[in-house]
């Protein structure tokens, strides 16, 4: 039995089929490659081109198959990444010249993965394209390290928050409101700039001693996961040594589990 059919017996149910000159947009998820759609593999499968950036993972590339073109987009040893409009073009190239087109991102594609910017692209070019799912970094790898989203008793809400943007920009978070929900947020894209944003937290009023962690390659052979406060998380960081990629989380979610995960 075939990949496709194997999946298809797994699913009971027929997997969509990705037809020449067409777009999937998928969410690898955070790494590990059991953490994949059903569907995503199935476009794996079929895949004539797979275009993906850095954090898709090189376990789930190696499943595409041995006659499929990968096609790099991301960022690569400290060089920028790659223009947005040089993907879209790329995607309408390719899409056009009839191949089979898997657009491949690390967790889901629509949670701070510039995956709606996309997919309306490609809308507008008239270029046929389906959304694939995916588990975003935040959740499953939070989760996947023994920290739930969410935990009665502890929390009613939950805020996935980016902290790429720096103070003043105009895209900047008001991170005293945020502060003031007290409620957990999980910060995306914010390893460069923590000291700023925890700063920015203590100042809105979270009390120092908030719960942090720091999950960073989640799911992946690499992971690494740091338990602090919001006062000693920035220099503890630094002094482990951690890097991007990271999820972090802020608040009562941290310790409810105690040890548990990975
Ligand atoms: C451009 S965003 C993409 C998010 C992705 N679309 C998602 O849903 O997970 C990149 C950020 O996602 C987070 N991230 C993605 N994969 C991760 C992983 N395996 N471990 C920790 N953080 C991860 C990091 O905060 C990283 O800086």
């Amino acid at each position: 039995m075939n990949r496709l059919a194997a999946l298809e017996a797994a699913m009971g149910r027929a997997a969509p089929v990705l037809e020449p000159g067409h777009v999937w947009l998928a969410g690898a998820g955070p790494g590990d490659p059991g953490m994949l759609t059903l569907d995503v593999l199935a476009g794996l499968a079929q895949a004539e081109v797979v275009v993906h950036d850095d954090l898709v993972d090189p376990r789930i590339l190696a499943m595409a198959p041995a006659t499929a073109e990968l096609r790099f987009v991301g960022k690569r040893g400290g060089r920028p990444s790659t223009p947005q409009a040089a993907i879209l073009g790329l995607l309408a190239e390719l899409a056009l010249a009839g191949r089979r087109v898997l657009r491949l991102k690390g967790g889901d594609p629509f949670v701070f993965g510039r995956g709606g910017e996309e997919a309306l692209a490609l809308a507008a070019a008239g270029i046929p394209h389906r959304i694939l799912p995916g588990l975003t970094a935040g959740l499953a790898g939070l989760a996947a390290a023994g920290i739930p989203a969410t935990h009665r008793g502890v929390n009613q809400a939950v805020v996935l928050a980016t902290g790429h943007a720096a103070e003043g920009a105009e895209d900047a978070l008001d991170w005293t409101a945020l502060a003031r929900l007290g409620q957990p947020l999980l910060l995306y894209m914010a390893m460069r700039r923590l000291e700023a944003v925890t700063a920015a937290l203590l100042r809105g009023g979270l009390p120092p001693g908030t719960p942090v962690a720091v999950v960073t390659e989640a799911t992946r052979p690499g992971q690494r996961k740091l338990v602090s406060t919001l006062a000693e998380v920035a220099e503890a960081v630094r002094g482990a040594g951690l890097d991007a990629p990271a999820i972090i989380a802020i608040g009562g979610i941290v310790g409810v589990l105690g040890g548990s995960g990975r």
